[in-house]
């Protein structure tokens, strides 16, 4: 399993932060069964420093929030078997202004946190003099590429809206749509910015993914349908699932979702899936998986019920194939076999999202190159 899924402060807490609200998410994570399917990075966002630098120019955890330090608190994430991350900005303030840029100041700052023992940093370009983040974000890659420690940099798109196109060299993920509104909440918002993302397809591989942002799920704002279509459609774009909720408070719908295996194993997989198809309202997104086996999600953005077919031309099937069908949102293989065409009924607002496996081929027959 590559790692690159996490939980982060930003979207539930804003500036709100504290050691405790850290460490207890830390602990959540692992007794609710999040950390084991994958959601191994506990990111610290913006606000955790002191406004200024001390007097040898390094930055401080704040005082009043981050009492123990930072150091503390990663050997208590490692001790948990998790990774710990945290924020920085490529100009001279982050972007709420509160705490320090790393600009000028990137070695420094690249050995502070490998000297803390973190694991991921999340890189933004706020209150940066007009300096591209092409041009300052090497800086950082570069520093922490001097102090060897395996550090994921994920690339915010500030001063430039197309890091897709260039961070591939600097960093590990790259966002890959405008800028994050709190509690924009609306699946309208949420499946514009798998749109978005779907544009940059071709930048993504392993080790290098498109990024359309933290994951509302469990914020408010949106049915649980609506969760669906975002959490599969972020699934299936391989996009890092970064929960944006309190995940020492959800609910069990919430955590049903966040924590639906199958469609995670979907998100690890290699290729990027797509858009296929797009009549009107309903959508087909589609892409291979291993073993011949293919993922379908019908997707239903009016707001009236709908029934949606995918036909194998669609998805790149050939044709008279007969697959099985499994449901991943039901965790149900269906009886009915299917040949040449899907068809489902969906609701408005929501998706369903079929695993196919074909009956006439088999994954011993595909090539191993
Ligand atoms: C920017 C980023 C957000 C968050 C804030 C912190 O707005 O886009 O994801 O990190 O900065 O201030």
């Amino acid at each position: 399993m590559y790692f690159k899924s996490s939980w982060n402060t930003w979207v539930h807490f804003y500036c709100d932060i504290n050691e405790t609200i850290i460490r207890e998410s830390a602990d959540a994570l692992v007794s609710i069964g999040l950390a084991k399917l994958g959601y191994r990075y506990v990111n610290i966002d913006d606000c955790w420093a002191e406004h200024d630098r001390d007097s040898m120019g390094y930055m401080v955890p704040k005082r009043l929030t981050f009492l123990s330090g930072i150091k503390v608190l990663a050997d208590y994430v490692h001790g948990k078997g998790l990774k710990l991350g945290i924020y920085s900005d490529a100009g001279h303030q982050t972007c709420s202004q509160t705490m320090p840029g790393s600009l000028g100041h990137e070695q420094k700052d690249a050995e502070t946190f490998a000297s803390w023992g973190i694991d991921y940093l999340k890189y933004d370009n706020c209150n940066n003099d007009d300096l591209k983040p092409m041009k300052r974000y090497p800086e950082m890659t570069r520093a922490l590429m001097r102090i060897g420690r395996p550090i994921f940099v994920s690339l915010c798109e500030w001063g430039d809206m197309h890091p897709a196109l260039w961070a591939d060299k600097l960093g590990n993920s790259w966002r890959t749509n405008f800028r994050h509104k709190r509690f924009m909440g609306k699946v309208r918002s949420m499946v514009s910015r798998a749109d978005q993302n779907e544009v940059y397809a071709e930048h993504a591989r392993p080790g290098g993914w498109n990024d359309p942002d933290m994951l509302e799920v469990g914020n408010g704002g949106m049915s649980n349908d609506e969760y669906i279509v975002h959490f599969s459609l972020w699934a299936a774009s391989k996009a890092p699932l970064i929960i944006g909720c309190d995940v020492r408070s959800m609910t069990k719908e919430t955590l049903a979702i966040l924590g639906n295996e199958e469609v995670i194993a979907v998100n690890q997989g290699r290729h990027m899936r797509r858009k296929v198809r797009k009549d009107g309202d309903h959508e087909v997104w589609s892409g291979p998986l291993s073993g011949y086996r293919t993922v379908v999600i019908l997707l239903n953005r009016s707001p009236e019920f709908r029934t949606i077919t995918s036909q194998w031309d669609d998805i790149g099937l050939p044709l008279n194939t007969v697959v099985e069908v499994r449901d991943l949102w039901k965790h149900a293989t269906l009886e009915k076999r299917y040949m040449n065409e899907l068809r489902a009924d969906v609701h408005h607002h929501a998706c369903k999202m079929f695993l196919l496996t074909p009956l006439t081929l088999s994954d011993v027959d595909e090539p191993k190159v």
